[in-house]
């Protein structure tokens, strides 16, 4: 038996940065702009636009500056958009940006976070203080992801203790939510129990979203159990694109497709309409030149033929 599911929850779509960061043919920026302005006219809570990371490390997103100067104008562009950023180099480039939100990453191991940001977290906690400092002082909101929560693709299991421990200090600095992670796709269903149990020990639940990958077909299982502990927002990914390139077989993001069909049947409200968004499905298929793994969009589009 569910328990009460809550009436509302905001979908964090993030196919543009995490999906697309992980496809080694370039999308033109036009069409990156194409799928932004398709996603956001379906009604998703926030789109995630770009990175603004260093270009070497994710070439696929080199174009950040110009994708989002080229949605310059679009209604609700400072509520609705967001962007990666690790550092003060990359709040310089958002600074002449519209953007009024950024998020900063962290891993809940220390494997993952060396090879992700290139430093240990002791090093990376001073690299995210001049940048909570300066968005505070800009009036930017900052949203944190802590990664690898569920397991590390170089360490294995992550103690929860770790994950909450990294949570807590990112909240502390500023954050006003923070996004968990399953970047490699390992999580079940009474791990997902523990993990909220301990973060609740100490985080109020309405500060964290879940971020999920369905590697192994569990997302949207694991996200079931947030919503029943009452957590109300949730990343997902267009067309289920996604990883993270310093996460190896850290392959698709939970389809915000199946997460969208999944929570409207239950009549738990979104805002999004499931038509456009399989609209943007189909041309984010389009513009990879192949068929997604989302399998509600597979549905869905082969019904609408
Ligand atoms: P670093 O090499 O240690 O940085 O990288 P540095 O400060 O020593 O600078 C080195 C060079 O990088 C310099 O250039 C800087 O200018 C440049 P050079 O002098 O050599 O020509 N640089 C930058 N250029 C543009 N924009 C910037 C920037 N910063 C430095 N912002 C850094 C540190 C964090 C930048 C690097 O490691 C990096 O870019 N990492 C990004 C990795 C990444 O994007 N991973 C994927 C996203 S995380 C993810 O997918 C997980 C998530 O989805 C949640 C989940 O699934 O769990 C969020
Ligand atoms: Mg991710």
């Amino acid at each position: 038996m569910l328990a009460r599911l809550p009436e509302r929850v905001r979908i964090y779509e993030v196919g543009p940065r995490d999906g697309l960061q992980n496809e080694k043919a370039f999308v033109r920026t036009e069409d990156k702009i194409r799928l932004i302005e398709a996603l956001a006219s379906a009604g998703v809570a926030k789109v995630e636009i770009t990175s603004f990371v260093n270009p070497r490390w994710i070439p696929a997103l080199a174009d950040a500056d110009r994708v989002a100067a080229g949605l310059s104008g679009y209604p609700g562009y400072a509520e609705r958009f967001t962007a990666l950023c690790p550092n003060m180099l990359g709040l310089d480039r958002v600074a002449h940006t519209e953007l009024r939100e950024v998020a900063v990453f962290m891993s809940a191991s220390e494997s993952h976070n060396l090879r992700n940001i290139n430093k240990s977290r002791d090093e990376t906690y001073p690299k995210f203080e001049p940048v909570f400092q300066a968005c505070a002082d800009r009036g930017i909101r900052v949203r944190a992801y802590v990664s690898v929560v569920w397991g590390c693709p170089y360490e294995g299991e992550v103690d929860p203790a770790e994950a909450v421990d990294v949570a807590a200090r990112l909240l502390a600095m500023g954050a006003y939510e923070v996004s968990l992670g399953d970047t490699i796709g390992v999580g079940t269903p009474l791990q997902t129990r523990r993990i909220i149990d301990a973060m609740a020990a100490k985080i109020p639940l309405e500060k964290l979203a879940m971020h999920m990958h369905d590697t192994r077909g569990t997302a949207l299982a694991n996200c079931l159990v947030g919503l029943e502990h009452g957590i109300t927002t949730f990343d997902a990914s267009v067309a289920g694109l996604g990883g993270c390139p310093y996460a190896p077989g850290a392959s698709g993001n939970l389809a915000t497709e199946d997460l969208v069909y999944m929570l409207n049947a239950m009549g738990v409200d979104t805002g999004v309409d499931l038509e456009k968004l399989v609209a943007a499905g189909a041309l984010a298929q389009e513009l990879l030149g192949r068929t997604l793994p989302g399998r509600a969009l597979q549905a869905l589009a082969a019904a609408n033929h």
